[in-house]
Protein backbone atom coordinates (compact mmCIF):
# COMPACT_ATOMS: atom_id res chain seq x y z
CA UNK A 1 0.00 0.00 0.00
CA UNK A 2 1.59 3.13 -0.94
CA UNK A 3 -1.83 5.71 -0.57
CA UNK A 4 -0.63 9.33 0.85
CA UNK A 5 -3.09 10.44 3.55
CA UNK A 6 -2.48 14.08 2.96
CA UNK A 7 -4.64 14.49 -0.37
CA UNK A 8 -5.77 17.46 -1.55
CA UNK A 9 -7.33 17.71 -4.76
CA UNK A 10 -9.76 20.80 -4.09
CA UNK A 11 -11.63 19.38 -7.33
CA UNK A 12 -12.86 16.47 -6.14
CA UNK A 13 -11.78 14.75 -9.32
CA UNK A 14 -9.27 12.12 -9.65
CA UNK A 15 -5.86 14.04 -10.60
CA UNK A 16 -2.83 11.96 -8.64
CA UNK A 17 -4.95 8.63 -8.76
CA UNK A 18 -3.53 8.39 -5.13
CA UNK A 19 -4.60 11.48 -3.21
CA UNK A 20 -8.07 10.84 -5.14
CA UNK A 21 -7.99 7.79 -3.33
CA UNK A 22 -6.56 8.28 0.15
CA UNK A 23 -9.32 11.21 -0.12
CA UNK A 24 -12.36 8.84 -0.57
CA UNK A 25 -10.83 6.62 2.33
CA UNK A 26 -10.77 9.59 4.49
CA UNK A 27 -14.39 10.57 3.46
CA UNK A 28 -15.91 7.08 3.95
CA UNK A 29 -17.46 7.67 7.54
CA UNK A 30 -16.81 3.97 8.84
CA UNK A 31 -13.50 3.55 10.27
CA UNK A 32 -11.25 1.51 7.87
CA UNK A 33 -8.03 -0.29 8.53
CA UNK A 34 -5.40 -1.92 6.40
CA UNK A 35 -3.32 -4.08 8.03
CA UNK A 36 0.01 -5.80 5.81
CA UNK A 37 0.93 -9.78 5.64
CA UNK A 38 3.77 -8.93 8.27
CA UNK A 39 0.62 -7.45 10.59
CA UNK A 40 1.91 -3.79 10.36
CA UNK A 41 -0.93 -1.08 9.99
CA UNK A 42 -0.53 0.59 6.74
CA UNK A 43 -4.07 2.81 6.39
CA UNK A 44 -5.50 4.58 8.86
CA UNK A 45 -8.69 6.64 8.37
CA UNK A 46 -10.29 9.30 10.58
CA UNK A 47 -12.97 7.58 11.48
CA UNK A 48 -11.02 4.78 12.47
CA UNK A 49 -9.10 7.17 14.89
CA UNK A 50 -12.30 8.32 15.61
CA UNK A 51 -13.79 5.17 16.99
CA UNK A 52 -10.16 3.49 18.48
CA UNK A 53 -8.94 6.91 20.04
CA UNK A 54 -5.65 6.12 18.54
CA UNK A 55 -4.45 8.72 16.04
CA UNK A 56 -3.26 7.89 12.72
CA UNK A 57 0.42 9.05 13.68
CA UNK A 58 0.35 6.35 16.28
CA UNK A 59 -1.22 4.02 14.65
CA UNK A 60 0.56 4.05 10.82
CA UNK A 61 3.43 0.92 10.94
CA UNK A 62 2.50 -0.47 14.17
CA UNK A 63 1.97 -3.70 14.59
CA UNK A 64 -1.81 -4.31 14.69
CA UNK A 65 -1.49 -7.08 17.47
CA UNK A 66 0.67 -4.84 19.85
CA UNK A 67 -2.08 -1.40 19.24
CA UNK A 68 -5.14 -3.59 19.47
CA UNK A 69 -3.56 -6.20 22.28
CA UNK A 70 -7.04 -5.99 24.28
CA UNK A 71 -9.32 -7.07 21.77
CA UNK A 72 -8.95 -10.56 21.14
CA UNK A 73 -11.76 -10.94 18.64
CA UNK A 74 -10.27 -8.29 15.96
CA UNK A 75 -7.11 -9.80 16.45
CA UNK A 76 -8.72 -13.35 15.38
CA UNK A 77 -10.41 -11.91 12.62
CA UNK A 78 -7.34 -10.10 11.06
CA UNK A 79 -4.89 -12.99 11.66
CA UNK A 80 -7.61 -15.71 9.84
CA UNK A 81 -8.45 -13.09 6.90
CA UNK A 82 -4.75 -12.73 6.23
CA UNK A 83 -3.85 -16.73 6.67
CA UNK A 84 -7.25 -17.93 4.77
CA UNK A 85 -8.42 -14.50 1.95
CA UNK A 86 -11.75 -15.08 3.53
CA UNK A 87 -13.75 -12.95 4.16
CA UNK A 88 -15.39 -12.93 7.95
CA UNK A 89 -17.97 -10.27 9.52
CA UNK A 90 -18.88 -10.20 13.09
CA UNK A 91 -21.52 -7.47 14.21
CA UNK A 92 -22.49 -8.70 17.23
CA UNK A 93 -19.07 -9.42 20.11
CA UNK A 94 -16.61 -6.84 19.00
CA UNK A 95 -15.99 -3.70 21.30
CA UNK A 96 -13.21 -1.72 21.14
CA UNK A 97 -11.64 -0.06 24.20
CA UNK A 98 -10.53 3.24 24.51
CA UNK A 99 -9.66 5.36 27.52
CA UNK A 100 -12.86 5.27 29.84
CA UNK A 101 -15.61 4.68 26.67
CA UNK A 102 -16.37 0.83 25.41
CA UNK A 103 -17.53 1.54 21.88
CA UNK A 104 -19.62 -1.27 20.36
CA UNK A 105 -18.77 -1.80 16.43
CA UNK A 106 -19.79 -3.79 13.60
CA UNK A 107 -16.58 -5.25 11.96
CA UNK A 108 -15.86 -6.77 8.54
CA UNK A 109 -12.24 -8.03 7.43
CA UNK A 110 -12.01 -8.03 4.02
CA UNK A 111 -8.69 -9.85 2.14
CA UNK A 112 -6.37 -6.84 0.40
CA UNK A 113 -5.70 -8.90 -2.99
CA UNK A 114 -4.06 -8.19 -5.87
CA UNK A 115 -5.62 -8.77 -9.49
CA UNK A 116 -3.29 -11.85 -9.50
CA UNK A 117 -5.19 -13.18 -6.11
CA UNK A 118 -1.52 -13.10 -4.42
CA UNK A 119 -3.23 -12.26 -0.16
CA UNK A 120 -0.74 -8.98 0.68
CA UNK A 121 -3.27 -8.55 4.13
CA UNK A 122 -6.75 -7.46 5.64
CA UNK A 123 -8.60 -4.48 5.31
CA UNK A 124 -11.50 -3.96 8.07
CA UNK A 125 -13.98 -1.93 8.87
CA UNK A 126 -15.32 -0.99 11.81
CA UNK A 127 -19.09 0.56 11.83
CA UNK A 128 -19.91 2.55 15.24
CA UNK A 129 -22.98 0.90 16.55
CA UNK A 130 -23.27 2.34 19.89
CA UNK A 131 -26.62 4.49 18.70
CA UNK A 132 -28.16 0.79 17.25
CA UNK A 133 -27.80 -0.41 20.58
CA UNK A 134 -29.09 2.25 22.51
CA UNK A 135 -32.27 1.87 20.11
CA UNK A 136 -32.19 -1.56 20.93
CA UNK A 137 -31.95 -1.31 24.22
CA UNK A 138 -35.08 1.26 24.33
CA UNK A 139 -37.31 -0.98 22.07
CA UNK A 140 -36.64 -4.46 24.44
CA UNK A 141 -37.49 -2.10 27.64
CA UNK A 142 -41.00 -0.97 25.48
CA UNK A 143 -41.72 -4.12 24.94
CA UNK A 144 -41.07 -5.66 28.49
CA UNK A 145 -43.06 -2.67 29.43
CA UNK A 146 -46.03 -3.42 27.49
CA UNK A 147 -46.55 -6.73 27.85
CA UNK A 148 -46.13 -6.57 31.44
CA UNK A 149 -48.70 -3.56 31.66
CA UNK A 150 -50.97 -5.78 29.45
CA UNK A 151 -50.66 -8.46 32.11
CA UNK A 152 -51.19 -6.20 35.07
CA UNK A 153 -54.23 -4.59 33.55
CA UNK A 154 -56.00 -7.52 33.04
CA UNK A 155 -55.16 -8.70 36.53
CA UNK A 156 -56.44 -5.63 37.82
CA UNK A 157 -59.70 -6.01 36.55
CA UNK A 158 -60.21 -9.17 37.80
CA UNK A 159 -59.05 -7.94 41.55
CA UNK A 160 -61.16 -5.04 41.43
CA UNK A 161 -64.79 -6.70 41.97
CA UNK A 162 -63.90 -8.66 44.75
CA UNK A 163 -61.59 -5.57 46.41
CA UNK A 164 -64.93 -3.88 46.61
CA UNK A 165 -66.95 -6.25 48.09
CA UNK A 166 -64.37 -6.88 50.87
CA UNK A 167 -64.36 -3.10 51.19
CA UNK A 168 -68.15 -3.14 51.54
CA UNK A 169 -68.38 -6.36 54.18
CA UNK A 170 -65.63 -4.20 56.22
CA UNK A 171 -67.56 -1.00 56.21
CA UNK A 172 -70.64 -2.89 57.09
CA UNK A 173 -68.88 -4.57 59.75
CA UNK A 174 -68.06 -1.70 61.54
CA UNK A 175 -71.37 0.16 61.18
CA UNK A 176 -72.28 -3.10 63.53
CA UNK A 177 -69.47 -2.50 65.95
CA UNK A 178 -69.83 -0.47 68.99
CA UNK A 179 -67.88 3.04 68.58
CA UNK A 180 -65.99 1.97 71.31
CA UNK A 181 -65.22 -1.61 70.93
CA UNK A 182 -61.13 -3.39 70.12
CA UNK A 183 -62.76 -5.06 66.90
CA UNK A 184 -63.09 -1.23 65.36
CA UNK A 185 -59.03 -1.84 64.73
CA UNK A 186 -59.06 -4.36 62.70
CA UNK A 187 -61.90 -3.15 60.18
CA UNK A 188 -59.86 0.04 59.87
CA UNK A 189 -56.63 -1.44 58.68
CA UNK A 190 -58.74 -3.82 56.18
CA UNK A 191 -60.40 -0.63 55.01
CA UNK A 192 -56.98 1.09 54.61
CA UNK A 193 -55.27 -1.52 52.86
CA UNK A 194 -58.50 -2.27 50.43
CA UNK A 195 -57.97 1.22 49.99
CA UNK A 196 -53.99 1.20 49.20
CA UNK A 197 -54.86 -2.25 46.72
CA UNK A 198 -57.30 0.05 45.32
CA UNK A 199 -54.87 2.85 44.42
CA UNK A 200 -52.37 0.40 42.92
CA UNK A 201 -54.53 -1.19 40.53
CA UNK A 202 -55.87 2.48 39.63
CA UNK A 203 -52.54 3.35 38.88
CA UNK A 204 -52.04 0.30 36.92
CA UNK A 205 -55.21 0.88 34.87
CA UNK A 206 -54.03 4.14 34.25
CA UNK A 207 -50.64 3.32 32.83
CA UNK A 208 -51.84 0.32 30.59
CA UNK A 209 -54.27 2.89 29.31
CA UNK A 210 -52.57 5.64 27.09
CA UNK A 211 -55.13 8.50 28.26
CA UNK A 212 -53.55 11.02 25.82
CA UNK A 213 -52.01 14.14 26.42
CA UNK A 214 -53.54 17.44 27.54
CA UNK A 215 -51.40 19.58 26.19
CA UNK A 216 -51.21 23.21 27.89
CA UNK A 217 -47.94 25.94 27.84
CA UNK A 218 -46.40 24.45 31.25
CA UNK A 219 -43.66 26.69 33.15
CA UNK A 220 -41.49 24.29 34.83
CA UNK A 221 -39.90 26.45 37.16
CA UNK A 222 -43.47 26.99 39.04
CA UNK A 223 -44.07 22.88 38.83
CA UNK A 224 -40.64 22.41 40.40
CA UNK A 225 -40.67 25.36 42.81
CA UNK A 226 -44.58 23.87 44.30
CA UNK A 227 -43.07 20.55 44.54
CA UNK A 228 -40.12 21.40 46.11
CA UNK A 229 -42.08 23.47 48.79
CA UNK A 230 -44.41 20.64 49.55
CA UNK A 231 -41.82 18.72 50.03
CA UNK A 232 -39.56 20.58 52.22
CA UNK A 233 -42.61 20.04 54.62
CA UNK A 234 -42.71 16.24 54.15
CA UNK A 235 -38.57 16.30 54.95
CA UNK A 236 -39.36 18.68 58.24
CA UNK A 237 -37.21 17.39 60.71
CA UNK A 238 -34.00 15.80 58.40
CA UNK A 239 -31.01 17.40 57.49
CA UNK A 240 -31.96 17.58 53.92
CA UNK A 241 -31.23 20.75 51.46
CA UNK A 242 -32.74 21.69 48.52
CA UNK A 243 -30.42 23.13 45.56
CA UNK A 244 -32.11 24.71 42.58
CA UNK A 245 -30.15 25.39 39.57
CA UNK A 246 -32.78 26.62 37.29
CA UNK A 247 -31.60 28.11 33.81
CA UNK A 248 -34.09 31.11 33.54
CA UNK A 249 -34.03 31.65 29.76
CA UNK A 250 -36.59 28.12 29.35
CA UNK A 251 -39.86 29.29 27.90
CA UNK A 252 -42.46 27.76 29.10
CA UNK A 253 -42.78 24.02 27.47
CA UNK A 254 -45.96 22.37 25.55
CA UNK A 255 -46.75 19.29 27.81
CA UNK A 256 -49.48 17.77 29.99
CA UNK A 257 -49.36 19.64 33.31
CA UNK A 258 -50.46 17.08 35.74
CA UNK A 259 -48.86 14.46 33.84
CA UNK A 260 -45.12 16.62 34.40
CA UNK A 261 -46.14 17.09 37.70
CA UNK A 262 -46.49 13.58 38.83
CA UNK A 263 -42.67 12.92 36.68
CA UNK A 264 -40.95 14.92 38.67
CA UNK A 265 -43.02 14.59 42.06
CA UNK A 266 -41.64 10.79 41.50
CA UNK A 267 -38.41 11.53 40.79
CA UNK A 268 -37.89 14.32 43.78
CA UNK A 269 -39.60 11.53 45.97
CA UNK A 270 -37.26 8.94 44.87
CA UNK A 271 -34.02 10.75 45.71
CA UNK A 272 -35.79 12.08 49.24
CA UNK A 273 -36.54 8.47 49.94
CA UNK A 274 -32.90 7.15 48.88
CA UNK A 275 -31.26 10.27 51.69
CA UNK A 276 -32.35 8.94 54.48
CA UNK A 277 -31.93 11.40 57.24
CA UNK A 278 -29.63 13.79 55.46
CA UNK A 279 -28.11 14.54 52.21
CA UNK A 280 -28.55 17.25 49.64
CA UNK A 281 -30.85 17.43 46.65
CA UNK A 282 -30.20 19.07 43.32
CA UNK A 283 -32.55 19.95 40.80
CA UNK A 284 -31.12 21.24 37.27
CA UNK A 285 -32.67 22.64 34.39
CA UNK A 286 -31.36 23.39 31.22
CA UNK A 287 -32.07 24.06 27.26
CA UNK A 288 -30.46 21.88 25.36
CA UNK A 289 -29.11 23.92 22.27
CA UNK A 290 -27.80 21.42 20.32
CA UNK A 291 -30.12 18.64 21.30
CA UNK A 292 -33.06 17.89 18.69
CA UNK A 293 -35.54 15.29 17.77
CA UNK A 294 -37.19 14.39 15.05
CA UNK A 295 -41.17 14.68 15.67
CA UNK A 296 -42.83 13.53 12.67
CA UNK A 297 -41.07 15.98 10.15
CA UNK A 298 -40.29 18.21 12.95
CA UNK A 299 -37.61 19.03 15.17
CA UNK A 300 -38.09 19.78 18.57
CA UNK A 301 -35.46 21.54 21.02
CA UNK A 302 -35.38 20.26 23.69
CA UNK A 303 -35.21 20.82 28.02
CA UNK A 304 -33.46 18.70 30.59
CA UNK A 305 -34.49 18.49 33.99
CA UNK A 306 -32.00 16.67 36.35
CA UNK A 307 -32.92 15.31 39.72
CA UNK A 308 -29.65 14.57 41.64
CA UNK A 309 -29.18 13.32 45.35
CA UNK A 310 -25.96 12.27 47.56
CA UNK A 311 -27.88 9.03 48.36
CA UNK A 312 -26.21 5.60 48.08
CA UNK A 313 -27.01 5.16 44.76
CA UNK A 314 -28.62 2.19 42.84
CA UNK A 315 -26.54 -0.89 42.74
CA UNK A 316 -25.78 -1.74 39.27
CA UNK A 317 -27.09 -4.85 38.88
CA UNK A 318 -30.64 -2.89 39.64
CA UNK A 319 -30.41 -0.40 36.83
CA UNK A 320 -32.13 -2.50 34.53
CA UNK A 321 -35.24 -3.38 36.55
CA UNK A 322 -36.01 -0.27 38.19
CA UNK A 323 -38.52 0.43 35.15
CA UNK A 324 -40.32 -2.84 35.71
CA UNK A 325 -43.32 -2.51 37.26
CA UNK A 326 -43.47 -3.66 41.11
CA UNK A 327 -39.45 -3.32 41.47
CA UNK A 328 -39.25 -1.82 44.58
CA UNK A 329 -36.64 -2.25 47.36
CA UNK A 330 -38.74 0.02 49.99
CA UNK A 331 -41.09 -1.43 52.55
CA UNK A 332 -43.86 0.67 51.47
CA UNK A 333 -43.45 0.91 47.42
CA UNK A 334 -45.49 0.02 44.82
CA UNK A 335 -42.74 -0.25 42.49
CA UNK A 336 -44.82 1.66 39.92
CA UNK A 337 -43.42 5.43 40.19
CA UNK A 338 -40.56 4.77 37.62
CA UNK A 339 -42.93 2.85 35.79
CA UNK A 340 -44.82 5.80 35.69
CA UNK A 341 -42.44 8.28 34.71
CA UNK A 342 -41.26 5.86 31.88
CA UNK A 343 -44.76 6.04 30.33
CA UNK A 344 -44.74 9.78 30.56
CA UNK A 345 -41.73 10.27 28.98
CA UNK A 346 -42.33 8.16 26.66
CA UNK A 347 -45.99 9.92 25.68
CA UNK A 348 -44.49 13.27 25.40
CA UNK A 349 -41.78 11.88 23.32
CA UNK A 350 -39.19 12.22 25.62
CA UNK A 351 -35.93 10.71 26.96
CA UNK A 352 -35.54 9.70 30.53
CA UNK A 353 -31.96 8.27 31.85
CA UNK A 354 -30.42 7.36 34.72
CA UNK A 355 -26.73 7.62 35.91
CA UNK A 356 -25.62 6.30 39.36
CA UNK A 357 -22.20 6.24 41.37
CA UNK A 358 -22.98 3.71 44.09
CA UNK A 359 -22.22 5.63 47.45
CA UNK A 360 -22.22 8.47 46.16
CA UNK A 361 -25.37 9.55 44.62
CA UNK A 362 -28.03 8.94 41.74
CA UNK A 363 -28.81 11.33 38.59
CA UNK A 364 -31.92 11.07 36.54
CA UNK A 365 -31.88 12.93 33.58
CA UNK A 366 -35.19 13.86 31.67
CA UNK A 367 -35.59 15.35 28.17
CA UNK A 368 -38.25 16.90 27.18
CA UNK A 369 -39.37 18.31 23.84
CA UNK A 370 -40.07 22.46 23.82
CA UNK A 371 -43.14 21.80 21.61
CA UNK A 372 -45.00 18.60 20.70
N1 LIG B 1 -32.76 8.23 43.58
C1 LIG B 1 -32.69 6.91 43.87
N2 LIG B 1 -31.66 6.44 44.62
C2 LIG B 1 -31.57 5.12 44.93
N3 LIG B 1 -32.45 4.18 44.51
C3 LIG B 1 -33.48 4.60 43.75
C4 LIG B 1 -33.65 5.96 43.39
N4 LIG B 1 -34.76 6.05 42.61
C5 LIG B 1 -35.26 4.80 42.51
N5 LIG B 1 -34.50 3.92 43.19
C6 LIG B 1 -34.70 2.46 43.29
O1 LIG B 1 -35.63 2.05 42.31
C7 LIG B 1 -36.73 1.39 42.88
C8 LIG B 1 -37.96 1.62 42.06
O2 LIG B 1 -38.38 2.96 42.15
P1 LIG B 1 -39.92 3.30 41.90
O3 LIG B 1 -40.12 4.76 42.05
O4 LIG B 1 -40.35 2.67 40.61
O5 LIG B 1 -40.67 2.50 43.06
P2 LIG B 1 -40.70 2.83 44.61
O6 LIG B 1 -40.19 4.21 44.86
O7 LIG B 1 -40.02 1.72 45.33
O8 LIG B 1 -42.25 2.76 44.89
P3 LIG B 1 -43.37 3.82 44.43
O9 LIG B 1 -44.26 3.05 43.50
O10 LIG B 1 -44.04 4.20 45.68
O11 LIG B 1 -42.68 4.93 43.73
C9 LIG B 1 -36.79 1.91 44.31
O12 LIG B 1 -37.41 1.00 45.19
C10 LIG B 1 -35.31 2.09 44.64
O13 LIG B 1 -34.75 0.86 45.04
MG1 LIG C 1 -40.91 5.86 43.72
Amino acid sequence: MNISNTADNPSGLPGNPGDYFATVIDSVGDGVIVVGTDGTITLYNPAAEEITGFSRRQALGSAFEKLFSLETTLLEMVSKTIRTGITISDHENVVVRNTGRITPVAVTCYPLMRSTGENIGAILTLKDITYIRELEAAVRQADRLSTLGTLAAGLAHEVKNPLGGIKGAAQLLERELTVDSDLREYTRVMIRETDRIDRIIRELLDLASPRGLKLSPVNLHKVLGDILLLQKEAVAGRDITFVKQFDPSIPDILADEEMVTRLLLNLIRNAIDAMGDSGSLTVVSRVLSDYHMAQNERRSRMVAIEVCDDGPGIPPEDLENIWTPFFSKKSGGTGLGLTICHKIVAEHRGMIKVESDQGHGTKFTVLLPLIQ
